[in-house]
């Protein structure tokens, strides 16, 4: 199966807590490493945005096991494409908290530099999550 680049976004519910991303964390990367899935996580306190790269067949089992997960809900797919080289290699799940420089990066994405994933789609929703690489804060 081909290589492909899958990003979504997401509104968190009340069970999307500190312990909750912990456990998130240490669970995915297991689960991504082992499948060869590389990506990175966004979110603040309302929404969630993640790109999920890797073998067309285990993006696409993740993303159905990720969209039946009651720590989120109404996810939209932003992006899914095949791809020729990996943007989020470094990464099983590179993590990005919300950070001050978000202002500064959403303001070139969007027209209020306000965040809402919903917005985000396309070229755009990857090269957003690209200018997030250097934000990584745990790999
Ligand atoms: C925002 C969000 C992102 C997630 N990302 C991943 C991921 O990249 N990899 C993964 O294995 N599980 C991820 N999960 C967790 C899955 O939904 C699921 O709980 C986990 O894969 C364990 O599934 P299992 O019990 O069937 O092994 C994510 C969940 C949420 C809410």
């Amino acid at each position: 199966m081909p290589l492909v680049r899958l990003i979504y976004g997401s509104s968190v519910t009340e069970k999307f807590t500190g312990d909750e991303i912990r456990n998130l964390l240490v669970e995915s990367r297991k689960n991504n490493a082992k499948k060869n899935i590389t990506g990175i996580l966004w979110f603040n306190r309302n929404y969630v945005m993640q790109a999920l790269e890797g073998d067309a067949a285990d993006v696409n089992a993740l993303y159905l096991k990720i969209s039946t997960d009651a720590r989120h809900k109404s996810l939209m797919l932003l992006d899914y494409r095949p791809i020729n080289k990996r943007e989020f290699s470094r990464w099983s799940m590179g993590l990005v908290p919300e950070i001050k420089r978000i202002k500064e990066i959403l303001i070139i994405y969007t027209a209020k530099g306000e965040f809402n994933p919903y917005t985000l789609v396309g070229d755009i929703a990857t090269d957003f999550l690209i200018s997030l690489r250097e934000e990584v804060v745990s790999e």
